[in-house]
């Protein structure tokens, strides 16, 4: 099964760093099987350059951090699905915890979002996942169901899509969930992605998200339903961002 290790720099980087760290890693992930790929999210500004730093490396690939849900207009500071796609790009991510967070994106316009995506030719990476306090109360497989329910644009009946279950809590603190409740909420988001879009669940790819570091990605890699990971402060490290993409062969 075919792993695939996303990379989402958030907002960090500048171009003297974001070439050293693209190259490092697009170097060493050539030299592993083609069970595994690698997929770098730098800035908006810096996805072109990146883009053209690692043009023909075979296992990396490019991928910007959002999209907005129209397709051009008068939506200032904001980037297209072709924009991104144009940029050099393959994939997207959309739905970050941190975009629904604080720019108030809502399932519906990230599944507008994706519907672009798809459209120009990227393929989506849309993020699901619960709060601490919607975990607590028993909520999570309520709440990401329904994300995924409602974020699957009609177009993902048709087209390869990636999910990324984020849980919110799990972000950037250090914490993650048990292997077992990872293992659980995969299963879950399987289920419910291929009930809303008619494929089989072996063939939908669900990546997890959230404090993944080069001590657990190994473990976590190897939970059934997982089929890669989204990393963020660890993918800014060429060192510990090589160890991840090395214990997914
Ligand atoms: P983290 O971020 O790895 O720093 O927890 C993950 C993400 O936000 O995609």
């Amino acid at each position: 099964m075919k792993k695939i290790i996303a990379g989402n720099w958030k907002m960090y980087g500048e171009p003297a760093m974001a070439e050293a760290l693209s190259v490092a890693v697009a170097r060493h992930a050539e030299a592993l099987p083609d069970t595994v790929s690698v997929v770098i999210c730098p800035p908006a500004v810096l996805l072109a350059q990146v883009s053209g730093w690692i043009a023909g490396a075979r296992r990396t690939k490019t991928g910007g951090q959002s999209c907005h849900n129209r397709p051009e207009g008068a939506f200032t500071g904001d980037i297209s699905a072709k924009m991104v796609k144009d940029a050099g790009a393959d994939y997207v991510i959309i739905g970050h915890s941190e975009r629904r967070q604080y720019h108030r994106e809502t399932d519906s316009q990230i599944s507008e979002a994706a519907a672009l995506a798809l459209k120009s030719g990227l393929c989506p990476i849309i993020c699901v996942g619960e709060s601490e306090e919607e975990r607590k109360s028993g909520r999570a497989n309520e709440v990401v169901g329904a994300q995924v329910a409602a974020c699957l644009p009609d177009a993902a009946k048709d087209h390869d899509f990636v999910l990324a279950y984020e849980p919110v809590w799990a972000i950037g603190s250090g914490a993650t969930p048990t292997l077992a409740d990872i293992e659980a909420m995969h299963a879950h988001i399987l289920s419910v992605a291929a009930a809303a879009t008619g494929k089989k669940a072996g063939g939908i790819t669900v990546l997890y998200g959230g404090s993944v570091k080069a001590d657990n990605a190994r473990d976590i890699l190897q939970v059934p339903g997982v089929s890669g990971v989204l990393v963020g402060g660890a993918s800014l490290k060429a060192d510990d961002f090589c160890r991840i993409i090395t214990a997914a062969v």
